[in-house]
């Protein structure tokens, strides 16, 4: 079950607040502890709450802390998004909204609401946020001001767009339809949206769509003088009272509200008498503008009526005050209990909630965005936190990756390396080593030293190893780190930043070995694209690969995926999809793809198959139309080192994506090597894959 839902709307006053109030009762219903969350609010005054989060918490009784609710203000939205700091604006909104999910059983995200400039692509950023969340998502369709057949366009657009961006729908609701179209939509939407879409069509209900006195004299600045037991009147029209007294009368419909300038005692008296009068409609309420406050003579006669109609004055001019109270919008706050029980019940009425609710236990989520992957990954090893060891003490990408490993406490470390010499480089680089966690070896001066070439020796003298050659080897950082990894004096090790592939792993293929049942050490990287996590093996270690290894290097790759979250679905790559070519390289993959299936039958494994049939569903479809993997591909695995190599680097340099790794699989323990040009941000999270392998030894 998805433990989440995210619901949107697609343009601004959609009326989202009926669904999600609507959504959260019914939740409560099934689930006990739920929490609310709104990404972005509008409220950019840090000394007043966002009255959605208001409403829901006090409403509902939901115990979350109010500033866990959100994530950020709408102003400082819109200012990261202006220094292109996406990447921060989403790695925040994942950190609090996993905060949420850990401790509840269901989170109900409420997106934006397009009220503000950054309009435009609030909408896509919702799809981003909810992809990046990895939860389905229900559409709130504006349907005031649209035929039936616009609004199941506009639907079947968004649809599109979420499709494109891989974020399952699970409903749409078009809220605040015209109650003649209500038929017409129902049908339509039953013979035009996709058949698994749950769909629901809710009338406008004037009481929801329009704003109390309250709402109103707030958004204006209005001082409230008369009638304040009065604010929750509904107000549907508003005139402006600066015609003659019957003029005025005439023109009042039902919850109106009258603006008149503050020196018309005459429409203020009439109008209070309009209210009380059976044969004039109820006047919600009187605004009186200019700064101009009535005469003491009407103060004293409206004193005396106890007048039910609210009376509020404002500084700003008859004309300004008009255009204010036209754009204010109906909010439902947490003390209008009439407001939120008509929201609950008409979301009831007109909604199928027991299949609503079925949906959303049985969606599943899908893919692992780039952001998520990184959040998990980092949260997986601070959850049993495990000892590195970093031979690189000499490179200052290193001791920089190792103060923030430390500092978010991610790890423990062992730097190898002259500690004085290891001591001037923090100096230098104004860095701080938390050294609770932390310990600099110097490998010759080490008193594991002797231990460790005795050892050394011991598993390497069938292969012409003397003393002094294991005593040489053993000063070399690479074989140190291996060894504290093979004795347990550490759980990995992660080196290469300035030493070869060959220099980096060739210790652990000597003496660590592999595991039982795995021949070979190949490798994976973590292709981070735009959208989502693939994993490409093997990059890094076996230059030509024979079918039999080509197979292991699939099943490993297919592991190393499971262990990070991906579901794994294999496609071996060829220059040839199913039957269609002939040649020596393509009958060695598909030879590799029998024997995955025959030892693996658990495994999706699809190949000979090229790249393109193999990620994108249009080619996969066409060229292999009754496949499983054929556009789906998470697990692309390389006939060779020079393809493999070549392509990681090639997507890497072409698209900007992150690619984490070489990681090693299929070693008894966990060594990790870095390419030369790695960054600090590539050191971190090689580290923290290899203590997520080291937790699974
Ligand atoms: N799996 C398991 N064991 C292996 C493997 C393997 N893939 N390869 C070698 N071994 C074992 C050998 O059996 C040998 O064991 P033994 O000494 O106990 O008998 C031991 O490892 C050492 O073998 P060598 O022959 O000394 O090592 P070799 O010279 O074959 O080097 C290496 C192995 C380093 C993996 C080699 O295959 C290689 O250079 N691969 C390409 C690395 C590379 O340049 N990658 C591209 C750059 S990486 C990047 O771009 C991020």
């Amino acid at each position: 079950m998805s433990k989440a839902i995210y619901v949107t709307s697609s343009e601004s006053n959609s009326g989202k607040s009926v669904v999600t109030l609507g959504l959260m009762n019914i939740l409560l219903g099934k689930i006990s502890k739920i929490a609310y969350f709104r990404p972005v609010i509008r409220e950019n005054d840090v000394h007043r709450q966002d009255t959605y989060i208001q409403t829901m918490l006090t409403h509902f009784g939901i115990d979350t802390p109010y500033n866990d609710c959100f994530a950020f203000t709408y102003n400082e939205f819109l200012r990261y998004r202006s220094e292109n700091n996406n990447s921060f604006l989403i790695d925040t909104i994942i950190n609090k909204y996993k905060k949420l999910e850990d401790a509840y059983d269901f989170v109900l995200v409420d997106g934006m609401d397009f009220e503000g400039e950054g309009a435009s692509f609030e909408f896509s950023s919702n799809v981003e946020i909810a992809k990046n969340l990895s939860i389905p998502m229900i559409l709130v369709s504006k349907a005031e001001g649209y035929t039936p057949d616009e609004i199941t366009r506009n639907i079947l657009a968004t649809l599109q767009f979420l499709r494109n961006h891989d974020v399952p729908l699970l409903a749409v609701i078009a809220n605040k339809t015209n109650p003649s179209d209500v038929e017409e939509l129902h049908l339509m939407f039953n013979r035009r949206l996709p058949k698994h879409l749950l769909s629901s069509v809710i009338p406008v209900i004037n009481e929801l769509r329009s704003p109390t006195m309250k709402e109103i004299a707030e958004a204006i600045n209005g001082k409230i003088l008369f009638g304040q037991n009065y604010l929750s009147n509904q107000v549907d029209h508003f005139i402006v009272g600066a015609m003659q007294l019957s003029n005025c009368l005439t023109h009042l419909e039902e919850n109106t509200l009258i603006v008149t300038p503050g020196d018309r005692g005459d429409i203020i008296v009439a109008m209070i008498q309009a209210n009380l009068s059976k044969n004039y409609p109820k006047v919600a309420g009187i605004i009186l503008s200019g700064g101009l406050a009535p005469e003491e003579p009407i103060i004293k006669l409206v004193e005396g009526l106890e007048t039910v109609v609210p009376i509020a004055a404002v500084e700003t001019g008859t004309f300004e005050t008009v255009n204010n109270v036209a754009s204010v919008k109906s909010r439902i706050y947490a003390d209008n209990h009439f407001k939120i029980d008509l929201a609950i019940n008409t979301f009831e009425k007109n909604t199928d909630t027991a299949a609503l609710m079925d949906k959303i236990v049985t969606s599943k989520p899908e893919g692992l965005t780039p952001h998520m992957f990184q959040y998990q990954l980092v949260k997986r090893a601070k959850l049993d936190k495990k000892h590195i060891v970093l031979p690189e003490g000499s490179d200052d990408r290193i001791l920089e990756a190792a103060a923030k490993l430390l500092k978010q406490e991610v790890v423990k470390l062992t730097i190898l390396g002259k500690k004085e010499e290891i001591e001037a480089s923090l100096k230098r680089l104004n860095l701080e080593l938390d050294m609770k966690n932390a310990q600099i070896i110097n490998p010759a001066d080490s008193a594991l030293l002797p231990d460790y070439i005795s050892t050394f020796y011991e598993l390497r003298k069938g292969k012409n190893v003397n003393m002094d050659m294991a005593t040489d080897f053993m000063k070399d950082g690479a074989y140190f780190g291996t060894m504290m990894v093979y004795k347990g004096d550490a759980d990995g090790m992660v080196s290469g930043s300035i030493n070869t592939t060959q220099h980096t792993i060739r210790p652990a293929l000597q003496f660590i070995k592999t595991k039982p049942g795995v021949s070979i050490v190949s490798s994976v990287f973590f292709m981070c694209l735009p959208d989502r996590v693939i994993v490409f093996g093997d990059c890094a270690v076996i230059p030509k690969p024979t079918s039999e290894e080509l197979a292991e290097i699939a099943i490993s790759s297919a592991e190393s995926s499971m262990m990070f979250g991906i579901n794994p679905k294999i496609a071996m790559l060829s220059y040839s999809s199913g039957s269609s070519g002939q040649g020596e390289e393509v009958v060695k993959v598909r030879l590799a793809t029998e024997l995955v299936k025959s030892r693996r039958p658990d495994l999706a494994v699809e190949g000979p198959i090229q790249y393109d049939a193999a990620v994108d569903r249009v080619v996969g479809l066409q060229k292999l139309p009754q496949s499983k993997v054929a556009g789906q591909a998470t697990v692309l695995i390389f006939p060779d080192l020079n393809t493999g190599n070549n392509t990681y680097k090639a997507v890497q340099r072409e698209t900007g994506a992150l690619a984490i790794g070489p990681m090693l699989q299929g070693l008894n323990k966990p060594v990790n090597d870095l390419s030369r040009g790695c960054t600090v941000d590539d050191i971190f999270n090689t580290v923290v894959i290899t203590a997520i392998q080291a937790q699974q030894s």
